[in-house]
């Protein structure tokens, strides 16, 4: 072995193993400092020195946690495994939401189903306490298989929903032609875990099947690059220079690969958008709907 051929062999598992711990420093998100177990009593359950986080649901309770800080605008990750196997009739719920009657809310909810049909992933948004904004998709991997990454970018121009960095919706900023947008109210981080079969499941023809239980869904690898609101005031992360790293989503616009790639999810996976639903809106779709 060469002396060069050497260095670099004995240098480059160092070099790796640093970028590798610099990545999870930044990634950084413990579930101890970040998240409270709201209810379930003893049903959720942060594990691994706080990089795991478990929900569970049996016939007596489901259970759910909340983010102790409050965002307004951000970038913020997590990763999801949901309830495999039979997991129809169950809900696992992961939102931003404010407090109050006209609060904005931000959701992604994951409708089980019988072993080997998909998954339903519920999406919708709430701005001054009015939603009625649902996208219905269907996923291109097993998400009850492995952690996939739920992220949404959320500045003052648009709220991007995204699965494994592919974005899947757009919400625009359409204020000046008269559509709410949240920016004003602070949300928290909600998720949950619970029994929904009068609705979840085809419709709620299929109910759970409590012989499976308890259901159990796995976060990890929480990142939230956000803007914290402490104390009536929005504390945003500094800026680097360059236009990447922290801060870089606060003016983050899609370029064309990325509306390519949402193009082809809504194409091929999209199962439901009330975009499209002229029946339920005879009086003509919502503004927001009619603005390209
Ligand atoms: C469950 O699978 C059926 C059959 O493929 C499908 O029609 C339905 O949309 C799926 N999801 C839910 C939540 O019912």
């Amino acid at each position: 072995m060469t002396c060069s051929a050497m260095t670099s062999a004995l240098l480059l598992p160092i070099l790796a193993c640093c970028l590798l711990s610099a990545s999870v420093s930044v990634a950084g998100g413990n579930f101890y400092n970040d998240f409270d177990i709201t209810w379930g009593d003893g049903r959720a359950k942060i594990l691994n020195n706080g990089q795991l986080l478990t929900l569970s649901l049996d016939k007596a309770s489901g259970s759910g946690f909340q983010s102790k800080s409050e965002y307004l605008f951000g970038k913020i990750d997590m990763q999801l495994k949901l309830v495999p196997g039979n997991s129809a009739g169950t809900v696992t719920a992961y939102y931003l939401s404010s407090q109050g009657r006209t609060h904005d809310e931000i959701d992604f909810e994951f409708l089980g189903n019988l072993s080997g049909d998909p998954y339903t992933l519920h999406t919708n948004v709430f701005t001054q306490g009015k939603g009625n904004r649902e996208m219905q998709f269907k996923l291109w991997f097993d998400p009850t298989n492995d952690f996939h990454t739920y992220s949404l970018l959320w500045n003052p121009q648009q709220i991007i929903f995204m699965v494994d960095g592919s974005p899947i919706r757009v919400f625009r900023n359409l204020e000046n032609r008269g559509v709410a947008f949240p920016k004003n109210q602070a949300m928290r981080i909600y998720s949950s875990l619970w029994n929904a079969d009068d609705w979840a499941t085809r419709g709620g023809l299929i109910k759970t099947d409590w012989k499976n239980a308890p259901f159990t869904a796995s976060y990890r690898g929480f990142n939230a690059d956000a803007c914290v609101w402490v104390a009536g005031r929005s504390r945003c992360p500094a800026r680097k220079m360059g236009g990447s790293g922290a801060g870089a989503w606060m003016d983050y616009q899609m370029d064309v690969t990325s509306q390519k790639r949402m193009s082809w999810v809504q194409k091929n996976y999209m199962i439901y958008n009330y975009c499209a639903d002229r029946k339920r809106f005879p009086q003509g779709l919502p503004t927001e709907c009619t603005i390209n």
